[in-house]
This record gives C-alpha cells, structure tokens and sequence, in this order.
C-alpha cells in the first residue's frame, strides 16, 4: 500500500456551474501530494478548458472516449486501473442517472463502468433536480452497487434558489477522501486468512468426494480485505477462480491439505472459514484406480475441522474467528449453535435453499450472529461482492475497535 502522499485520484468533472470549483479540488489535491488525472466530459469543457486543468494537475487531460492518440497513450481501461480511487467532482443529475443505468456512451461512463476501484459522487445540482424521486432513485441503486456520496450541502445555489444540492466545499471533499485513505492504512497492521471453495476427498487417484461450493464469496472476501489494507491469504480448494490481485494464495486439495496450510499461515488477526471443507474422507484411499468387478464398500470417516480446531487453540486463535453456517432450514438454531459449539466470535449464515443466493450464484444474503449477542445482523440480498465489501467494513472496525 502506498502512503498517503502518493495516492492517484481519477478526477472525473462533469457539466455544471460548480465545475470551476474542481480547480480548487485539484490544487487542494496537489498541494497535498497526491497525483491527479483528470477526465472532463463534454459538458464540463462548457465551463472550464483542459489547459487550465492541466495546468493545475500537471497531467494529460482525457475528453473523448475516442480521441485515438490518447487511447494509444493509456487506454480507458489503464486509466481506471492506474487510480486508486474514481472521483466525480461535480457529478450532474444526468451523469448520475447514466451511471446508474450502466450506460457507457462516453470516456467518464466507460471507465466507471470499467472500474474495479472506490467510486466516489459528489454531486451539484439544482434542489429540484436533487429532491427528484428519480434523481434518488438513481442514487440509492448507486449506492447499493457500493457507490460512496460526498454531500451535497444545503444552500443558495448558482441559479438563485436554495436548498439541497449545493457542490460540497472542496476543503470537504478532500477530508473524505483523506480519511478514506486513512482507514485503509490502518488496516495495514492486520493480517487476515480466508479458506474458500470445496475440497476434494480422494477414493481413489482419478475420483473424489466434493461439494457444490464455488468459491465465490470468500474470494470476494479476500479480495476486499486486501483492497481495504489487510495483509490477506487465500487458502482455496479447487475452484473456476482466479485469484484475486495481490492476495497470497495457497492452493489445496484434501481437508486435511488445508488444514495444515492454515497452521502455517496463523498466527493472523482476523480468519474467516468460507470453505466448504467436505465433512467425510475416504479412510483408506486406493492408491490405484479402483476396478469395478473388486469394489465392495468405502469406508468414510470424519474429515478434521479446521474451524474447531483454530478457535479452540489457545496460542492461534485469531482475535476474530468468523465460520459460515450455509443452512436450509432453522437458521438461527444451527447457527447459534455452531457459534457456540466452534467457538466462533462470528458465524454467517445463508439459507442455501433459496436457489436465487445457492451456491455457484453470483449474489447472496447473510445473517450475522455475533457472541454474546441475542439476534442476528442482517446484510440484504446484493452481488457477493457488495456483501463481501459490507462484511470487510464490520471486521475492520470490529478489530480497530478491540485495538
Ligand atoms: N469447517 C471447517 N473444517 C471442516 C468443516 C467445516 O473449517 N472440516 C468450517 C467451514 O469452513 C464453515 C463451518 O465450519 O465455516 C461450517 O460448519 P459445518 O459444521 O461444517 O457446517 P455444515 O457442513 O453445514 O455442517 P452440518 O451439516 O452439520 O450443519
């Protein structure tokens, strides 16, 4: 993670009358270190000019998703890789109505669409235009994509009305940024262990018993704790995933593989058991391929758990131990249960007999229940990685809160 000083802001400025304010945004930006590209839409350059931008940021300014000398340079692609974060300073009404619909018609949209990092709105308009149902409408499916909003401010605005919707003071803007990235780096001191995906129990070398499980969700985990600061290990079975950016990946097959990798891995501040570790092995695996006329019966015993066995070790235990419940019926029984019974401080649980959030589906809903607490948290039906970034933000303050 870099410092503060070297963080890259993709400043997108759209049409409106408080676009002259983002000059000040970028000064305040560069006086600050941080390094800044700039995206004017065509609205914008109504109101202000790339030179003075360019100027200001000491960057190439982008306009035009097609402007073919630019895309050999960095293509929209590069552009929302190389930022850390994605800021739309001012964002208009209409800018935040063509986000929300995913629409890609011109180089802002495109790389918005493209991009895999912190979107931040603060949006410029006038009241009437912010109080609209569908202007919040537009917002709040924003938001649930993951979507951060600065502001606006309650005040006159430029047309002489007043109310909500005024551009938020600059000064403000970049404060949300700089905690932003401020908590982030205080994630940095933690070290965090995820295991996803099934596992495979050998019978013999070219047969095993596995599971349904994708992996999905405890990738996204891991993926969004090493975005959010946290030195993270991935521990997977085998899945159809590439690994996320960054994280240490371990590969395993067997329980027992995996079980041994996580005690390499710990001692770490946070674990999170996703995987779907097969609860029976073959005893005896055949070293051969088994032939049918000589195959009678298998016998299976109990595979390790790893879960158990990490909560319950004095010197290992993570400060948090999160375990997954995935559960068709009696939710909170089986969960409370395994909380207690594992020694869990967290256990998330998902009704896996609604096939709409089963197991190889992109989305999920979960159900935390939490030690020494009656009742459970309940994170809405969304994109595993949405649920993944709301899981992220409960472990980072959880730790952050026990010090
Ligand atoms: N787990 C583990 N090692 C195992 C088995 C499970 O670490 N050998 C972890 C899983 O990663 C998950 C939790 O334990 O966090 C799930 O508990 P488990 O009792 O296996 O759930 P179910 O398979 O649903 O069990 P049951 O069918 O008995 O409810």
């Amino acid at each position: 993670m870099n410092n503060l000083v070297n963080k890259k802001i993709l400043l997108v400025i759209c049409g409106g009358i408080a676009a002259y304010k983002s000059l000040e945004l970028i000064r305040i930006f560069k006086k600050n270190n941080y390094q800044v590209k700039t995206i004017l839409s065509k609205g914008a350059m109504e109101f202000i000019t790339p030179l003075s931008v360019s100027s200001l940021s000491n960057e190439k300014v982008y306009t035009d998703l097609f402007d073919f000398k630019n895309e050999a340079e960095m293509d929209h692609i590069s552009l929302s890789r190389w930022a850390d974060i994605v800021l739309f300073a001012p964002v208009t009404a209409n800018k935040i109505a063509q986000l929300s619909y995913g629409l890609a018609e011109d180089l802002a949209t495109t790389v918005a669409l493209a991009s895999d990092k912190q979107i931040f709105l603060a949006p410029a308009m006038n009241v009437r235009m912010w109080e609209n149902k569908l202007t919040k409408l537009n917002l709040e499916k924003l938001i649930d994509s993951g979507y951060k909003i600065i502001g606006p401010d309650i005040g006159e605005m430029a047309c002489g009305e007043f109310g909500s919707g005024k551009f938020s003071d600059p000064m403000q803007i970049f404060s949300v940024i700089k905690n932003y990235f401020k908590n982030i780096e205080k994630n940095n001191k933690f070290k965090a262990l995820v295991t996803a995906g099934p596992t495979r129990e050998y019978i013999d070398p070219v047969r095993f018993i596995t599971n349904k499980s994708s992996g999905k969700q405890g990738y996204a985990i891991a993926d969004q704790l090493q975005k959010n600061g946290f030195e993270t290990t991935l521990i997977s079975g085998p899945t159809n995933l590439k690994p996320p950016d960054d994280v240490k990946f371990i590969y395993v097959d067997s329980a027992e593989e995996m079980y041994k990798k996580t005690i390499e891995v710990l001692p770490v501040d946070v674990a999170i058991f996703s995987a779907a570790v097969a609860d029976f092995k073959v005893k005896v695996p055949y070293l051969k391929k088994i032939k049918k006329e000589n195959f009678e019966s298998l016998e299976l015993g109990k595979t390790r758990d790893i879960l158990d066995y990490t909560s319950k070790h004095n010197e290992l235990r993570p400060k948090l131990v999160i375990g997954f419940a995935a559960e068709t019926e009696s939710i909170e029984k089986n969960s409370k249960k395994k909380l207690n019974e594992k020694n869990c401080d967290w256990i998330i649980a998902n009704d896996v007999s609604n096939t709409e959030i089963g197991f190889d589906s992109d989305y999920n809903e979960v159900q935390i229940f939490r030690k020494n607490k009656s009742g459970s948290e309940n994170i809405s039906l969304n994109t595993k990685e949405i649920i993944a970034k709301e899981l992220v933000v409960r472990i980072s303050n959880e730790l952050k809160a026990n010090g």
